[in-house]
């Protein structure tokens, strides 16, 4: 394995007192852990100790975590220079009421102090996991240890997930990869055939059919199809959601509530969204909601795809809006619906999420899918047919005459004759006014044309003109209407 030989460098080269420093990076779930605890086992079958310490996201405020917890510095250590470390910044902590000031610098002398005398006695693999979540101390640290492990013993190996460094920790990482010491290790994805060889590894033969037609929704990401197969493996669906749900969960925690109802407009909005149209659609300034975008992308989350984001996975996307109950669900989608309506977006977008949003009866979102519908009459009658079905499902009464009629001619356009003829003669036993009467006949009588029944037809436009006359319309407008249709 490729990366397995990088590590492998790196401890020949700290083995033989050059030091070496390791910077791990790939996005959550892509195996940067799978990969230290591997280099871990090599390290130490090859006579290093190990110290492991990772920084985490509920505990981003505590000074030096990672490495108090990788060379397991506590008050009660037996070895007297671990204890007085954990004595030292016990008191300056007491003191200083969270803000330790100078004092980071006397205890970052101290843990390279410390590190130096470890590696004196065996090769020491140090790894600091998670630097996107370290404090700064961690970080400073992190930095004077490499520094001085050129004549050490010693690889220090960092890892992060990309682009989810904030800006100390991008310096870090910068200013690591400037050490003649050290490798940069960035992980990608599983390519099609590991990420299926995987997947079918864990699945076996029982689950592989119903595990198979997913894969491809994992886009090659170890955690992913593994969350997958373990879905797959009990009782579906449900619990694929479940595992997915605490995936998102744990990503989206970093964002705030802010954060979240953010993310959550985005999914509704789509796989790919505008950022402007997402700070439109939540009425606020693009700069405000990009801060909230920006963490997303460092959570792995959100990707940029040209101009506009896309969610890093489908399954991301459709877990946070189905994180939503349906009624708060609906109204977003109304939202959105009323916002591309006066940002002059295409009419069906408008439309669609209008009926997503709408109440039944609801005036404003029948009033959109009707003129989306007009407006796609000539251009796309199947889109009119859809948007004025959909419509008809929203309403709580029957179509109003003008709706009912553009339905028909959609319908006839599109080659449904069948639903045409039934709707017509349906809408002609109620009775309608002349006007709206003359329009159904005239429909007839185009569809009776089509089908080459042409006294069918003379007789349908008869009645259509005869009707029109009644209502004191020009009977021609039908006639062209449909000759056009
Ligand atoms: N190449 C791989 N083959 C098989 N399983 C893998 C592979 N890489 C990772 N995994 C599995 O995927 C899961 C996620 O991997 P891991 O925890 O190492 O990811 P990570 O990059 O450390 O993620 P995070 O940024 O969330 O810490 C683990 O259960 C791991 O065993
Ligand atoms: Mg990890």
């Amino acid at each position: 394995m490729r990366e397995l030989a990088k590590v492998q460098g790196c401890l020949d080269r700290a083995r033989g007192g050059l030091g070496a420093v390791l910077v791990v990076s790939g996005e959550a779930g892509i195996g940067k852990s799978r990969l230290l605890r591997e280099a871990a086992r090599h390290a130490s079958d090859s006579g290093f100790a190990v110290h492991v310490g990772a920084a985490e996201q509920m505990t981003q405020t505590r000074p030096f975590g990672p490495w108090l917890d990788a060379l397991e510095i506590t008050p009660s250590s037996r070895d007297e220079d671990l204890r007085s470390v954990a004595v030292l910044l016990r008191a300056a902590i007491l003191a200083s009421a969270g803000e330790l000031g100078s004092a980071t610098h006397v205890v970052i002398e101290d843990l390279v102090d410390l590190v130096e005398r470890l590696a004196a006695e065996v090769p020491r693999m140090i790894v600091i996991e998670d630097l996107q979540w370290a404090d700064d101390a961690t970080v400073l640290t992190a930095r004077a240890v490499a520094r001085s492990a050129a004549h050490l013993r010693v690889l220090l190996v960092v890892s992060h997930r990309t682009g989810g460094l904030p800006a100390i920790g991008r310096r870090l990482r910068r200013e690591l990869l400037d050490l003649d010491v050290a490798t940069d290790l960035p992980l990608a994805e599983l390519d099609h055939a590991a990420a299926q060889g995987l997947a079918e590894e864990l699945a076996g033969d029982a689950m592989w059919p119903a595990v198979h037609p997913q894969v491809e929704a994992a886009r090659g990401n170890p955690l992913l199809i593994e969350l997958l197969v373990a879905a797959g493996g009990r009782s579906g669906e449900g619990d694929l959601r479940c595992a997915l749900r605490e995936h998102v969960r744990d990503r989206t925690w970093a964002l705030g509530d802010d954060g979240i109802r953010t993310l959550q407009y985005a999914a509704l909005l789509g796989q790919r969204f505008s950022p402007d149209l997402l700070a439109e659609v939540l009425g606020r300034p693009p700069v405000e909601v990009a801060s909230a975008l920006q963490r997303a992308i460092e959570q792995q989350l959100l990707i940029s795809s040209g101009h506009d984001l896309a969610f890093r996975h489908d399954l991301i996307r459709d877990t946070l809006g189905e994180e939503l109950p349906q009624a708060v669900r609906a109204s977003m989608h109304a939202t959105i619906g009323r916002t591309l309506a006066r940002t002059g977006a295409r009419s069906p977008e408008i439309a669609r999420h209008a009926a997503l949003g709408a109440p039944r009866g609801d005036r404003e979102a029948l009033e959109l899918l009707r003129r989306a519908a007009v407006e796609y009459r000539r251009l796309a009658p199947a889109v009119t047919v859809d948007l004025l079905t959909r419509a008809e499902s929203l309403a709580d009464e029957r179509l109003p005459d003008q709706v009912e009629l553009e339905l028909l001619w959609a319908l006839a356009a599109t080659g449904r004759t069948g639903s045409c003829i039934e709707r017509a003669e349906r809408r002609l036993q109620d009775q309608p006014q002349p006007a709206t009467a003359a329009a159904v006949h005239a429909c007839l009588g185009l569809i009776r044309q089509r089908t080459n029944d042409l006294d069918g037809a003379r007789t349908e436009f008869d009645t259509a003109v005869a009707l029109a006359a009644e209502a004191g319309q020009i009977p021609a407008a039908y006639l062209a209407d449909a000759a056009s249709t």
